[in-house]
């Protein structure tokens, strides 16, 4: 049965770009709703900016601009951030939008209507020269407990004393730099202790991961207190109705942005608002969110729709946070990583992949460790995932046409492929993605080694086992298939590349049941490329400032130095390896290049050498070469060359291959 799910990720507040972080969250998220959709359920995935606030009317008064100025900004660079990730959103929103204003005065109405609000007089720091009441963090001062000073008004980092602001020794206030007063005001109160029992049932209802209901006991034991929902003007935000001056505390109308994105979303689409947050329904929801936010999901959000009439999520899915290489993100230490700036050095499969290489189901942090990304991609996708299509690709194209066999030679290996179709979705669906992974590259060991052993690159070389060939390379295309659809929720791209290399849709998880046979293949386009350690590190490397130009007289001669002395240590930063032509071919449109495919000692590369003048393609192959192994791919108009093959000459036919002697294997480092 289709099951109907709404799902969320948390809103990322809208006053900075959007990093690694925030990309951890939906990147987890869309996985999930992939997966969900590609076994036929109806998965809507919704989200949007964060938009209220104080550090959000401040930011936007320091820029000089108004805070709708400022959100509306942030939301174009988030979406495009989002959507290079390959994050598939039903809809994504702002907090500022009169569907959230609709819902947020409708939640409080009936909170307030059922006795849920108190109103209280509270007593707190006021900046006169700026005209605001002051949030805890925005003063500063001497630690009441242990003398520490420039600590901020809620705590002590030094002797992690907690106190109000009034407490502070000397206070001063962080937007005008004078000290602040002490003020009255009237604020409303939601009274979560109303919900006591009902918080303690649901914690234990399912909807939690162990170790939060756990933690939550930690609360329940500690009192519930009542919540603050309302600021004092200058505030960004809702105004509370019958309370002027008032506006609802961001974080009563945030959680309520997932309702109003939702809304927004049935108003385009015709969808039913109530069929999803009436209590009772068939359908089901689902929040992601990281760590630092679980107070708020956990306790005040579903007292929050129990006491206004709306229902339950049935999972709050918790996270720990990204680390990169073993140290939390920082700005100082260059390991704050933006979006863009990832996306400017790395694709973002690679990314998606590592995550649910790495992600549980559990609250713990998510280490990012940068060799470790480029040796995962570099093993898993490329060497393992890849390899098997481009290892099977050229035997069809070339000796067959594209056409495929019209049977499996080994059925059983296919079908051993697809049972395990119904235990991998099954770690998909408890969120247990790296114990996917790691099933999925157990199948792809399993069918490089099935390649291995069929050698099809021998048997080529014999024209009366051309048809083995071809029953071999389909089997291998086909397990290659299965995997692809058992990526397609992490490898999105991909998956999309490789039905077009196919000719065959991966829409449904057990389409691959059915091998594909007596079809015929497009030519194959490398569907990756490895990473070079150095690639991945400029994601964390500060640009480098531009050098100065040099002045007149002092410059450069224009000639280039073609043969300036380098250092040894420079020469070996280059890896020449042996390599073995496996197929070359002519390359349609480029009357110079020769597409070659090389084995590198157990990995293939696809490398555009400018050769065609001066050798027949069928001669190449089986010969020995020497290629520059590590230098970083590059795309060119027919495809990505991996590697460059050395050969001396001036060009056109005066081409010379360079190779080693007779023995050299394939893999051989050349020193
Ligand atoms: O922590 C944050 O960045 C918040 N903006 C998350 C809000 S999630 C939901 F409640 F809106
Ligand atoms: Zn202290």
């Amino acid at each position: 049965m289709p099951r109907k799910i709404l799902v969320t990720s948390a809103l990322p507040y809208a006053n900075g770009p959007t990093h690694l972080g925030h990309v951890t969250e939906t990147v987890q998220t869309d996985i999930w709703v992939r997966f969900q959709r590609l076994r036929g359920h109806d998965c809507l995935y919704v989200c949007a900016d964060d938009t209220h606030g104080t550090p959000i009317m401040l930011r936007a008064q320091a820029e000089g601009v108004s805070p709708e100025q400022l959100i509306a900004q942030v939301g174009v660079e988030r979406r495009s951030s989002f959507e290079r990730f390959l994050i598939s959103f039903d809809n994504y929103y702002t907090t500022h939008s009169t569907e959230n204003r609709h819902y947020t005065e409708r939640v409080f109405k009936a909170l307030d209507a059922a006795g849920h609000i108190a109103r209280r007089t509270v007593r707190q720091a006021y900046d006169e020269q700026a005209g605001m009441f002051l949030p805890d963090r925005y003063v500063k001062g001497t630690c009441p407990r242990c003398g520490a000073a420039d600590q901020y008004g809620d705590s002590c980092e030094s002797c992690s004393a907690t106190y109000s602001p009034l407490e502070l020794k000397d206070p001063v206030s962080v937007v005008s730099g004078t000290r602040p007063v002490e003020r009255e005001s009237e604020h409303l109160f939601f009274r979560l202790g109303d919900f006591g029992d009902f918080l303690r049932r649901f914690s234990r209802s399912g909807a939690l991961q162990e170790a939060v209901a756990n933690k939550l006991d930690e609360w329940f034991e500690a009192g519930l207190k009542d919540w603050d929902i309302s600021r004092d003007a200058p505030y960004f935000g809702f105004e509370i109705p019958g309370h002027p001056g008032k506006y609802f505390y961001v974080w009563l109308d945030a959680p309520i942005g997932y309702m109003a994105s939702f809304a927004n979303f049935c108003a385009r689409t015709g969808r039913d608002f109530d069929a999803y947050w009436r209590p009772g329904g068939d359908t089901s929801l689902y929040h992601f969110i990281g760590k630092d936010i679980l107070y708020f999901h956990s306790l005040f959000w579903p007292a929050t729709l129990e006491g206004s009439g709306f229902r339950l999520p049935d999972g709050v899915f918790v996270h720990g946070f990204l680390t990169i290489n073993g140290q939390k993100m920082s700005k100082s230490r260059g390991t704050f990583i933006t979006a863009e700036r990832y996306l400017e050095h790395l694709p973002a499969e690679y990314f998606r992949y590592f995550l649910a290489a790495k992600l549980t189901s559990g609250v713990e942090d998510i280490d990012m460790n940068l060799e470790e990304f480029a040796a995962r991609v570099n093993s898993e996708i490329v060497g393992k995932l890849v390899n098997i299509a481009s290892r099977c690709a050229g035997f069809i194209t070339r000796g067959h046409g594209g056409a495929l066999a019209g049977a499996l030679p080994d059925p059983a290996l296919h079908a051993e492929f697809v049972a395990a179709g119904e235990p991998i979705a099954a770690l998909y669906e408890g969120r247990e993605y790296a114990s996917a992974i790691r099933e999925i590259m157990a199948l792809a060991d399993r069918a490089n080694l099935y390649i291995d052993q069929a050698k099809p690159w021998l048997a080529a070389k014999d024209p009366a086992r051309a048809a083995e060939v071809q029953a071999v390379c389909t089997q291998g295309l086909n397990l290659f298939r299965v995997l692809m659809a058992y990526l397609k929720p992490v490898l999105p791209d991909m998956a999309v590349r490789a039905e077009a290399f196919l000719q065959a849709p991966l829409a449904r998880w057990n389409e691959v049941a059915n091998p594909l046979v007596g079809t015929r293949l497009r030519p194959y386009e490398p569907l990756a490329t490895r990473v070079e350690p150095a690639q991945v590190q400029a994601i964390v490397d500060a640009p480098k400032p531009a050098a100065p130009a040099k002045p007149g007289p002092q410059a450069a001669p224009a000639v280039a130095p073609a043969a300036t002395e380098i250092a040894i240590e420079d020469f070996q930063r280059v890896d020449l390896r042996v390599a073995r032509i496996e197929a070359a071919e002519a390359v349609e449109g480029a009357d110079k290049l020769l597409r070659l495919t090389v084995d590198v000692g157990g990995e293939r590369r696809n490398v555009f050498a400018g050769i065609r003048k001066a050798y027949d393609p069928a001669a190449l192959v089986g010969r020995h070469v020497v290629v520059v192994a590590n230098l970083r791919p590059r795309k060119m108009r027919f495809g990505v060359s991996e590697g460059m093959v050395l050969a001396a000459g001036s060009g056109g036919d005066d081409i010379f291959l360079v190779s080693p002697d007779a023995g050299a294997q394939p893999g051989m480092q050349v020193k």
